[in-house]
């Protein structure tokens, strides 16, 4: 997504940022949540393949 942007969370909570480059959390690690802040690469699988 191309920023900046606005959201609104379902508790209707609306998050501005001004970032150029603007991505959404999935996973809810993140501590800039819904935006994401890359926690979600240090999530590590055992067994599993990584992108
Ligand atoms: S998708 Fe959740 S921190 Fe990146």
């Amino acid at each position: 997504m191309d920023g900046p942007v606005e959201l609104v969370t379902e508790d209707g909570t609306v998050v501005r940022s001004d970032r150029v480059v603007v991505a959404v959390c999935a996973c809810r690690r993140s501590k800039r949540f819904p935006l994401c802040d890359t926690s979600h690469r240090r999530r590590v699988r055992r067994g599993g393949s990584q992108e």
